[in-house]
């Protein structure tokens, strides 16, 4: 294969890995304590690592595999992982799950793709393997259910061409402390480097989809990055919130001042929500003592709070954007911009908002958003979609005023932006 055949297998390939459409099934409950078996214990483990996300198909039993992942060159299919002898990984020993789970590499010696994310799960302790292990094979129920074989066309379905990916980019090495961390930041490092694989979706990629960094000594590591368009937001440091604030977002989906929407809404339902706070606590320590990115340069200078509020307060000689921010979403988000805390999130110097990419914010006007529930915090907060009452030139006009209003300095957004983003909604 020529080196550039090469290259673009390994994009296409690599893509599945910011799978599309996750869905999953909450498995039951059991939480980390002191006492529990080991099977307990990689019942927790397994939610840590959402394996629930990718392995569970709508309308099919948990773990049993069968979710579509569109790589672009054909879709793949996540495989059954419960403990049926034929159709599920029953038969495999511990070393065979170890290996799989780690190294990406099945028990008759074939390569997975990567939309398996073994190449965070590398870092998984052999103490924890034992318990996922325990927990797959006699915690979960076994189902014959056989998931569709994956499509992926030549030469995407050869899966030796893995074993280059690998040798270039897998980084699969056991997880590695750095000197002076507390054991509380070692612990939090720990679950976010490797069972949490937060760095799938919040690490840069490079020209092979391949994470640009895999270690939290880098400072790429978690500086942000790109999911099906949708701008990821760089974890490092987090200077806007405090340690209570990480740990109330990743319990809840929302704090005192943001709410959680696109692809960490499922992350949150289905893995956050269910960690102890204690695990919670550690992965926040851990965030606030990573260096943060350096700031991007403004793209203009910020209106300024008071001057923002000022007009709207007073709505004379409004500009259409700041006409249609009165008349669509003062009544929650405020002349502040300031929301209401832990019901409407903040619009002002929110993540979203100021992204250089204004896909998720388009997104959530046109299409709406909506909080998952969760054990801490059951009540779902919905934020309308306004796509059918804003044309593109208003939506354009509108995002515009809130990336420029009060304190933020993103820069404006064309009607070609809008278009792209209600194409995109269109055909969902
Ligand atoms: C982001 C999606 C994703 C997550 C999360 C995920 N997997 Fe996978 N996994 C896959 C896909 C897709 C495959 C099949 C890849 C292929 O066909 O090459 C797979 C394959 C596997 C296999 C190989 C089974 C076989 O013989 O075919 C095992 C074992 C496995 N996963 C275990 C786990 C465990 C345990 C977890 C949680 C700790 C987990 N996975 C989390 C996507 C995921
Ligand atoms: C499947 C992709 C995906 C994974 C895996 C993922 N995230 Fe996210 N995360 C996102 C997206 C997308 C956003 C932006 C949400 C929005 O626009 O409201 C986000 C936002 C966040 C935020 C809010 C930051 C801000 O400034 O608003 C935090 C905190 C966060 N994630 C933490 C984590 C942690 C910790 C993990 C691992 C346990 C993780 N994420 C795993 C996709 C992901
Ligand atoms: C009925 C109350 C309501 C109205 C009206 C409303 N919103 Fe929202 N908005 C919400 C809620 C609740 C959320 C949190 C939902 C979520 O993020 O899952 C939200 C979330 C958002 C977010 C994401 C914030 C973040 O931190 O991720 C943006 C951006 C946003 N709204 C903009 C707007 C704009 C622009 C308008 C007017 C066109 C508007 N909203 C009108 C209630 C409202």
């Amino acid at each position: 294969m020529s080196k550039h055949a090469m290259k673009t297998l390994t994009c296409l390939l690599t893509a599945a890995v910011i799978g599309l459409g996750i869905a999953g099934h909450a498995a039951a409950a059991a939480p980390a304590a002191p006492g529990q078996t080991l099977a307990q214990r990689g019942a927790y483990l397994a939610r840590v690592g959402d394996c629930v996300a990718c392995h569970s198909a709508p309308g099919k039993p948990a773990f049993a595999g069968g979710l579509p992942i569109d790589s672009g060159l054909g879709v793949l299919y996540s495989t059954n992982i419960t403990p049926d002898k034929e159709h599920g990984i029953g038969k495999y020993t511990e070393q065979q799950f170890a290996d799989a789970v780690r190294k990406g590499v099945r028990a008759d010696g074939t390569h997975l793709y990567p939309a398996m994310p073994y190449t965070s799960y590398a870092k998984v302790s052999d103490e924890d393997i034992k318990a996922l292990y325990a927990y797959f094979q006699t915690g979960v129920q076994a189902s014959a259910y056989a998931p569709p074989e994956s499509k992926m066309g030549f030469p995407f379905n050869q899966r030796w061409g893995m074993v280059f990916w690998n040798f270039f980019f897998a980084d699969n090495k056991p997880f590695k402390p750095q000197p002076g961390w507390s054991p509380q930041v070692r612990n939090g490092a720990y679950l976010v480097e490797g069972l949490g694989h937060c760095s799938t979706c919040h690490t840069p990629r490079g020209f092979a989809i391949n994470e640009k960094a895999s270690n939290s000594g880098e400072a790429k590591f978690l500086a942000g990055g790109e999911l099906n368009g949708w701008p990821v937001p760089s974890l490092r440091g987090l200077p806007r919130w405090d340690l209570a604030a990480i740990v109330d977002y990743l319990q809840t989906g929302r704090n005192k001042n943001s709410a959680v929407a696109g692809e960490m809404t499922a992350v949150v339902q289905h893995s956050t929500s269910q960690m102890t706070t204690a695990d919670l606590n550690d992965i926040a320590a851990y965030l606030k003592a990573l260096p943060p990115a350096p700031a991007r340069e403004a793209a203009v200078k910020p209106q300024g709070r008071e001057a923002t509020v000022k007009k709207l307060s007073a709505a004379v000689d409004l500009t259409l954007g700041e006409r249609l921010y009165l008349d669509n979403c003062s009544a929650c988000h405020f002349v502040t911009g300031k929301g209401a805390t832990r019901v409407f999130p903040e619009l002002d110097g929110a993540s979203v908002v100021n992204a250089e990419n204004p896909t998720a914010l388009l997104h959530v006007m046109l299409a709406g958003a909506r909080t998952p529930s969760t054990d801490k915090a059951p009540s779902v907060l919905v934020m309308p979609g306004f796509g059918k009452r804003l044309s593109d030139g208003e939506a354009a006009a509108l995002a515009s005023f809130l990336r420029q209003g009060w304190g933020n300095t993103a820069a404006a957004v064309s009607e070609k932006d809008v278009a792209k983003v209600r194409a995109r909604i269109d055909a969902k």
